[in-house]
């Protein structure tokens, strides 16, 4: 899902693609549309990708660590969505509006961030500059295409099977578990929420929880920063929401809040209604509203939303490419 949203963004923004050359996991015929042709998408040949300029990896992580180092250091840009390389303190976790800074023309493994911490990490960011934030408290409402596309047709198997089981039901009552076979997800998520995403800890941190904090100090360089999250799983198809609670170590207004939010690159403040996952799918910044004062005055409350699939990965990788560009890193085709 993420492959099919970068290819139309490069093609929307123009990109110079002298030659695009799509891969799959040859597991079955891919095709992929780009500027009006359709191309095939093989099984990943080293060789044919040793010889491109540029690679966005939007397939997994043992493919991020099979191909990404070595062609990094072949001079190739390498540009991953996965979660392999972020936590590696070599590689650069960039999301362009918050650490361009952290990009140079050494380190050509470059790692996209995960599509939960996206949302905070752009909202929060101008607070974060302005008035170090200590803590940030986070709870989650994420979008099924987060967990991709196997899990989005386990979602849409679950919602056919309901719909026809409600509509049968004389006796209207709840459908019956369990529903169509479940395998991307570990709970049905049709008409359900499960606080859940990734695999638990030994102390109960589920895996999401434990990357967003992680990555939103690597992002922020904020080592000393207090992250709590709860993730949750959630009937949308996309678009990731964020209930969050910032303290900091003095008092902040909302009305200075607001005025540097109103004006951050990537973000739209909605000050007279508030974002949610079902109108702003498919757009490109992140949206925020709802912002107003915590427990006390040293806390700020928002709700954040962004599309998992744009900022959240594809956009995001199609931004770092832009400014690689930019920068006259990439030799022009
Ligand atoms: N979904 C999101 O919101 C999101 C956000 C941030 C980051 N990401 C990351 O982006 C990546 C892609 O996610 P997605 O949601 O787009 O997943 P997806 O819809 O499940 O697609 C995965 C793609 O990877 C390909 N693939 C799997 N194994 C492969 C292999 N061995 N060799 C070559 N290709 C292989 C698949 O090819 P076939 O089509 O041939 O099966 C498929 O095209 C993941 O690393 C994910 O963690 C996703």
């Amino acid at each position: 899902m993420v492959g099919r949203e970068l290819l139309a963004l490069l093609e929307r923004r123009r990109f110079p693609v002298a030659q695009l050359q799509p891969f799959s996991s040859g597991r079955s015929l891919q095709n992929v549309r780009f500027r009006g042709r359709t191309l095939q998408a093989p099984a990943i040949d080293a060789k044919l990708l040793s010889c491109c300029q540029l690679v966005f990896m939007v397939s997994s992580e043992e493919v991020a660590r099979r191909f990404g180092p070595k062609l990094a250091a072949g001079g190739v840009w390498v540009i991953d969505d996965s979660s392999e390389f972020r936590l590696d303190p070599k590689v650069p976790l960039v999301i362009p509006e918050v650490n361009s800074s952290a990009l140079n023309f050494h380190q050509r493994l470059i790692a996209g961030p995960n599509c939960t911490m996206t949302g905070i990490a752009v909202a929060g960011w101008p607070l974060h500059k302005a008035a170090t934030v200590r803590e940030v408290r986070l709870a989650t409402y994420q979008a099924v295409s987060g967990a991709g596309r196997d899990a989005l047709t386990e979602f849409f198997d679950q919602s056919r099977a309901n719909a026809a089981r409600q509509t049968l039901a004389p006796d209207g009552r709840a459908p019956i578990w369990p529903c169509p076979a479940r395998r991307a997800l570990p709970q049905p998520i049709a008409g359900n929420v499960f606080p859940q995403v990734g695999s638990f800890d030994p102390q109960g941190h589920c895996g999401e929880e434990t990357k967003v904090a992680r990555e939103l100090r690597k992002v922020w360089s904020a080592a000393h920063l207090r992250v709590s999250v709860t993730a949750v799983r959630v009937p949308v198809v996309r678009g990731h929401s964020l209930a969050a609670w910032l303290r900091f170590s003095r008092p902040f207004a909302p009305q200075r809040a607001r005025r540097l939010l109103r004006h951050a690159p990537g973000l739209k403040l909605m000050t007279a209604n508030y974002p949610t996952p079902l109108a702003m799918a498919g757009l490109a910044p992140v949206f925020t509203g709802r912002l107003r004062p915590g427990i006390d005055a040293r806390e700020l409350c928002l709700w954040v939303v962004s599309d998992n699939l744009l900022k959240g990965a594809a956009l995001n990788s199609v931004q770092i490419a832009e400014h690689i560009l930019r920068k006259g890193w990439l030799k022009r085709p």
